[in-house]
C-alpha cells in the first residue's frame, strides 16, 4: 500500500514539474497562464483586452510589473521574469 502511495507521490510531482518545463514559447505561455482571462484573441473577458494601443504603448517593465506582482484585481502570475518577457514579446508581435 505504501509502495502505491509513492507512486502516485513521484508521478504527481513528476507531472507537477513538466509543466513549467514545456512552457518555453511565449505562446504556450500565454495558452497556459493568460488567455483565461484575456482570451486567446487577446480581447479580454475577466481582464482587459490587451489589443488596445494603450495597453501595448506601455513600456515592458509596466508588463513585467503587472505579471510578476499582479495589478489591482489581476493576480500576479507564477512564472519567471523570462517567461514573462516570452510572453510580452509573443503578444506584441501578434498585435
Ligand atoms: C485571473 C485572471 C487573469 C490572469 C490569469 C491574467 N490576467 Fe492580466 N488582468 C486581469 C485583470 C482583472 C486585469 C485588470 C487589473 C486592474 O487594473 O484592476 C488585468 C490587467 C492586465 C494588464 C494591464 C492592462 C492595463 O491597462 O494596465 C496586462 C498588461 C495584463 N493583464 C497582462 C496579462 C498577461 C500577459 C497575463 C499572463 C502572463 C495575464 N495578464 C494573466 C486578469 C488576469
Amino acid at each position: 500500500m505504501k509502495k502505491v502511495l509513492f507512486l502516485f507521490l513521484f508521478l504527481f510531482i513528476a507531472c507537477g514539474s513538466q509543466e513549467s518545463v514545456e512552457l518555453t514559447t511565449g505562446k504556450e505561455i500565454y495558452t497556459a497562464r493568460c488567455s483565461a482571462c484575456h482570451l486567446d484573441d487577446f480581447s479580454g473577458r475577466v481582464g482587459p483586452s490587451l489589443k488596445m494601443s494603450n495597453v501595448l504603448d506601455k513600456p515592458d517593465s509596466y508588463w513585467l510589473q503587472t505579471i510578476l506582482k499582479g495589478k489591482g484585481s489581476m493576480p500576479a502570475v507564477r512564472i519567471t521574469e523570462e517567461q514573462a518577457q516570452l510572453v510580452i514579446d509573443y503578444i506584441r508581435d501578434s498585435n
